[in-house]
């Protein structure tokens, strides 16, 4: 089931009428994990698929500029870049039926994102999570800033996310649990310029989906790239090694416990387990755990998983590996896509501006 944050009764029966317009970044600083495909990429490309209305409407981009953020190291976020652009097409995106851009492509974001800061409180940004907790680890050593090491980027984050948001004027927002009050904060921002100048802005609704599975890593943590625990999606690129057996190792690295291969094992309490859930169908899931109740060696274990997310997996691959030895076709179907999402966002900026008053001063000619 999916929820729908802040949407009303009301807003949820025109809902059901209305068009929808998706929009969702990613930020470009890691290259996909297992994770990031189970929570977000494969979801993705299934609702653009499954698109029930024919007017619906997809925007999926590549969050650089909020990358540069949390990341000063320019070949990662050139190299993120490429990875996860190449991956959600190998991924099954459809480069023709949605909109899938870069950010800094479309030079209109980070305009309507100054007119918004413009408008924004700046009491609303110090109440975001992340800077919070930013300053919160200063205020615990002593002699030390509150402030030290926060950049004006991170403090305004929101409010680019914000611009990202209703520059094309999105009703969806797919996004993680730790992303919501981002939202909460685009349609504040939204509010207060509808407000103040001319109703242009969408209020946005954040959909969080209650049935992805978030996946613990190798070593029983969050899977997340800060602590390397990670199933890389694909692997490095390196002729020399099989992206199989990179997969395939990386699995057989799960920590398990010092249980007997014969020992009934609670399925419950496995990292296995839980990543076969996001990948099974309801009888294959049944039929592992009743393998584990009547006892499975972790090695075979470890091999069942093995074996069925590279049976999702494998397909993709020849195209990923394709398209990152061939930026020149990544970048021309980026290039499109700026292209279309450009036609939005010139006249929503133009629209913008001439609300707030910036406009020629007289029609020449
Ligand atoms: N901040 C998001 C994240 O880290 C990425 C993002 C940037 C985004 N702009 C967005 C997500 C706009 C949804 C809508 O996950």
């Amino acid at each position: 089931m999916t929820v729908e944050q802040n949407t009303s009764e009301h807003a949820q029966k025109a809902e059901d009428t209305q068009p929808k317009r998706i929009l969702t970044g990613v930020t470009t600083t890691g290259i996909p994990h297992l994770g990031n495909y189970v929570g977000a990429i494969r979801p993705a490309i299934q609702s653009a698929q499954n698109s029930l209305n024919e007017e619906d409407q997809s925007f999926f981009f590549l969050a650089d500029y909020h990358g540069i953020i949390k990341c000063y190291d320019p070949k990662q976020i050139h190299e993120s870049t490429k990875a996860i652009a190449a991956t959600w097409l190998a991924c099954g995106l459809d480069p023709e039926k949605v909109v899938f851009y870069r950010q800094s492509d479309v030079p209109e974001i980070p305009e309507l994102a100054w007119i918004l800061n413009c408008s924004c409180p700046k009491g609303l940004m110090n109440r975001a999570h992340a800077y919070k907790a930013a300053v919160d680890i200063n205020n615990e050593k002593s002699d030390v800033d509150p402030d030290q090491g926060i950049t004006m980027g991170l403090f305004g984050y929101p409010v680019l996310m914000a611009a990202d948001i209703l520059m094309f004027n999105a009703t969806h927002v797919p996004v993680g649990r730790d992303q919501i009050q981002h939202i909460e904060m685009a349609r504040d921002i939204a509010g207060t310029f509808n407000h103040k100048y001319k109703s242009l802005f969408t209020l946005p609704s954040a959909v969080v989906d209650e049935n992805v599975a978030l996946l613990t890593g190798l070593d029983g943590r969050k899977m997340s790239k800060s602590y390397g625990n990670t199933i890389p999606l694909f692997g490095e690129y390196n002729p020399q090694v099989d992206p199989e057996k990179q997969m395939r190792k990386a699995i057989m690295q799960i920590v398990t416990n010092s249980q007997a291969p014969e020992e009934p094992k609670n399925p419950d309490d496995s990292v296995i387990f839980e990543i076969y859930k996001a990948f099974g169908s309801t009888e294959e899931i049944a039929d592992l755990r009743a393998q584990f109740e009547a006892g499975i060696a972790w090695g075979d274990a470890k091999q069942i998983l093995f074996e069925k997310i590279n049976s999702e997996i494998a397909p993709f691959r020849e195209r990923y590996f394709e398209l990152m030895a061939n930026p020149k076709e990544l970048e021309e179907i980026l290039l499109m896509g700026a292209e279309k999402a450009r036609r939005h966002s010139r006249k929503q900026l133009d629209k913008t501006r001439r609300a707030i008053g910036i406009k020629p001063l007289a029609k020449l000619k």
